[in-house]
């Protein structure tokens, strides 16, 4: 018999509303849009925003890949995606499909994906090679993984990524990196 899959948890409405109210704040200071052109987007691409939170990339990234494009902001707090799916009818943007994850199964097509995002969830992450296993399933040959470590620091961040034995690291600048998949077995 299979070993069940244990379901992810997400932190508690509570923790999730004060991070929503310390965003905010931050982003007086530090606008995170600054961070979009760093992101090698272009229009028509389908993105994972994996660890989307409250969608400070989401909306952003879906309107720079237009209607022919489409993101997919993926979370496991419930809160997350009821605000992503708010402010993208609020704002008439239809490409983008939210999902809620329990598990690091995020039903993505494979090899369909030109472009993941995984900025500042790392240090969430209590698995991390069946996520990164996950990621790689769903990036297309050529398509590239932008990650931004966030609360983990860089030199760690850069060793899980390797020990995973399934990306390549092709560039690391500062505080983010850009990550291309090996071959697919
Ligand atoms: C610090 S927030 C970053 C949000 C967004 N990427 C940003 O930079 O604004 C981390 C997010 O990752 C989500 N998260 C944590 N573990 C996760 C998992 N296993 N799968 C999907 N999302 C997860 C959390 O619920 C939270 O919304």
């Amino acid at each position: 018999m299979m070993a069940r899959e244990k379901k992810l948890k997400p932190e508690s409405n509570a923790a999730y509303k004060t991070y929503i109210w310390f965003c905010k704040f931050t982003d007086l200071i530090w606008n995170p849009r600054r961070h979009l052109k760093r992101i090698p987007l272009k229009e028509g691409m389908a993105v994972v925003d994996y660890g989307c939170g409250p969608g400070r990339y989401t909306l952003p990234v879906a309107k720079l890949v237009g209607p022919k494009g489409k993101v997919f902001a993926v979370d496991i707090q419930p809160l997350a995606i009821s605000t992503i799916k708010g402010k993208a009818a609020r704002e008439s943007l239809t490409n983008i499909e939210a999902i809620l994850v329990d598990s690091y199964n995020t039903g993505i097509q494979s090899s369909s994906v030109d472009l993941v995002l995984f900025i500042d969830t790392l240090h969430l992450i209590r698995d991390c090679d069946a996520l990164f296993q996950e990621i790689h399933r769903m990036l297309k040959q050529d398509g590239t993984l932008f990650m931004d470590p966030g609360h983990m620091k860089m030199p760690g961040a850069r060793k899980i990524v390797e020990s995973t034995g399934l990306f390549t690291i092709v560039e690391c600048r500062g505080h983010d990196m850009l990550v291309a998949p090996k071959a697919k077995q």
